[in-house]
């Protein structure tokens, strides 16, 4: 059976998940709850962060490791105040990044789950 790093590689790829992330990123800046947590002076360097993460994640590209390290995610999330609320709202702005990027099918079925498990699983409050 094919993995969900295959499913994704094949059906999305590196310019997928770029625009995937710059989707994203558009709704997160105006956004009322999740807009303020993010470094209002570095926002693009934030979308590159999540996009070389991305592309670490299911491509195994090594940006995301040369530039940051290993990605602790729950730990580099323990500044900022996550709830339900938070996580919920998260995932509801990628999901509709994904609709805008038409991330359909067989990706959609592997990325869904795994965005809605860590968005879970980062909850620290
Ligand atoms: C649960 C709700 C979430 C909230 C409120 C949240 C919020 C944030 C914030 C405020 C940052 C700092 C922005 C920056 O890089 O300067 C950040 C970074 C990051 N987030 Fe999230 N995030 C959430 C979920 C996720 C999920 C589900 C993923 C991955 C699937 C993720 C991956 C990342 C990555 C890779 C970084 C950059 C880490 C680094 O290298 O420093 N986040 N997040």
């Amino acid at each position: 059976m094919e993995s969900m790093e295959e499913i994704v590689a094949r059906e999305v790829g590196a310019d997928g998940l770029a625009a995937m992330t710059a989707a994203f990123y558009r709704r997160v800046r105006t956004d009322d709850l999740l807009g303020p947590m993010y470094p209002e002076q570095d926002f693009e360097g934030a979308e590159t962060r999540l996009r070389e993460f991305l592309q670490f994640r299911f491509l195994g590209a090594e940006a995301y490791l040369e530039h940051r390290g290993h990605p602790r995610l729950r730990m580099r999330h323990m500044p900022f105040a996550i709830g339900e609320a938070e996580s919920a709202r998260w995932v509801s702005l990628m999901e509709a990044a994904m609709d805008e990027c038409g991330i359909a099918g067989e990706a959609r079925s592997v990325i869904s789950p795994f965005f809605a498990q860590v968005a879970d699983f980062l909850r620290n409050r």
